[in-house]
């Protein structure tokens, strides 16, 4: 019996198929054809495949359609979608559907290998857990990466992320804690030509600025006491993808200058190097600070928020975007009855009413705290979140 990997591919071009076909026999999978949807979903039905590559405009049934059966019936495949350039907005509602990636086409054979080979990595796990527990394992893909946007202002901040994903534009990303600044940085590398590059993500807090110098920045062998190697800093690691850096609220004044620098002129040096190094990187930062205020009391410069804020992402409160509570609240309860062997799912009118007056100055995250908390209380068998769920200071906090 064979190991190799089994990579359906799904397009109704005979051209596609066979070039798709020939490469990935190359790269060691046995790859699978099938002309349409129905074809494909018969040749589940039988097989056992590890990943499904499918085109999206064909006779019949539509990629889209065959991406949310395939979520349905076999939700520990990955499907990764191939879509034609300005059809990004679907492709988005694809992966928020649960489905993998998606390409968009004319494709390079390499992105759509490299694409491939992580959802046949990030499938290994979930299958692994679908045997295990074969009723729980339903929907894993689909919670894994949902970006929940119910409410107007987040449905108008997907708008803005798709829009910009694919430009080199710095995005800064505000909001309180919890509102979710690193999905948002992770989901324009994501939606974004880099995807298949590095994500590379660092906080400037958690550092003294020594360290974070050398850490952005790189040093060679020497620059400093204990510098025994020459070491790439994190702007080389990200070189092609994108490059979070998380507080920035919080960088130092010297570090800002030469931040500066890399952003005008996409060089610096590292620690103790005479020659600069070019890096083609794309810049999201984050913070829960007002940098405007900062700017005003003179410890962070103007010229660089500048640059930071080309695009400016504002993540509003939980409090301020009440439609999505209950769709995360049903996506978090998911996530902590399958890890918990709980069955919570839905959320009675009378909990929802007390998550609605609930002000959540933790955001998301406090949020998601409160559904696994919950998952943990409830007894096997109770499917409904209640009152009696959630923790006291909720239930009184409607009075
Ligand atoms: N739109 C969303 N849909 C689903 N889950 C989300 C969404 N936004 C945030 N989350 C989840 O909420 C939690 C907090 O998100 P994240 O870490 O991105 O917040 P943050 O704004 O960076 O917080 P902090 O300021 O504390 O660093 C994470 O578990 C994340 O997966
Ligand atoms: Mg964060």
């Amino acid at each position: 019996m064979s190991q190799k990997k089994r990579v359906l591919i799904v397009d109704d071009e005979m051209n596609i198929r066979r070039i798709l076909q020939a490469s990935f026999d190359k790269n060691g999978w046995h790859a699978m054809i099938a002309d349409s949807a129905d074809m494909a979903l018969a040749m589940l039905e039988r097989e056992s495949v590890d990943c499904v590559l499918t085109d999206v405009t064909m006779p019949g049934m539509s990629g889209y359609d065959l991406q949310k059966r395939i979520a349905e019936l076999h939700p520990e495949t990955p499907v990764v979608i191939m879509t034609a350039f300005g059809t990004i907005p679907q492709a988005i509602e694809a992966i928020r559907n649960g489905a993998f990636e998606f390409v968009t086409k004319p494709f390079d054979l390499d992105t759509v290998k490299k694409i491939i080979q992580s959802a046949l990595e990030g499938n290994e796990p979930k299958s692994a857990k679908a045997k295990a527990k074969p009723k729980k394992a339903s929907g894993d893909a689909k919670v894994e990466r949902a970006f929940i946007a119910e409410s107007p202002a987040m449905k108008e901040i997907l708008e803005t992320i798709q829009q910009v994903a694919d430009s080199r534009a710095t995005v800064l990303v505000t909001g309180e804690s919890g509102t979710g600044k690193e999905v948002v940085a992770r989901l324009i590398h994501t939606l974004s030509q880099r995807s298949a590059q590095p994500f590379v993500a660092i906080s400037c807090a958690a550092l003294p600025e020594t360290l974070l110098e050398s850490e952005l920045f790189g040093h060679e062998k020497g620059a400093f006491t204990g510098a025994d190697t020459a070491k790439p800093g994190r702007f080389e690691l990200a070189d092609q993808g994108t490059f979070f850096l998380d507080e920035i609220g919080d960088i130092p004044m010297p570090i800002q200058i030469k931040l500066l620098r890399v952003l005008q002129e996409r060089e610096f040096e590292r620690l103790g190097a005479t020659k600069p190094t070019r890096v083609d990187v794309r810049l999201v930062t984050a913070t829960n600070r007002d940098l405007q205020a900062a700017v005003d009391d003179g410890t962070f410069r103007l010229d660089l928020l500048y640059r930071l804020q080309v695009v400016e992402i504002h993540l509003p409160a939980l409090r301020e975007r009440q439609e999505d509570i209950k769709p995360l609240c049903e996506h978090f309860l998911a996530k902590y009855s399958a890890e918990n062997a709980r069955e919570l799912a839905t959320v009675s009118d009378e909990a929802l009413a007390l998550l609605h007056a609930y002000p959540w100055p933790g955001n998301i995250r406090e949020l998601e705290n409160t559904m696994e908390r919950a998952t943990v209380m409830a007894s096997s068998g109770e499917q409904e979140l209640l009152p009696k769920h959630l923790p006291t200071k909720m239930r009184t906090s409607a009075a």
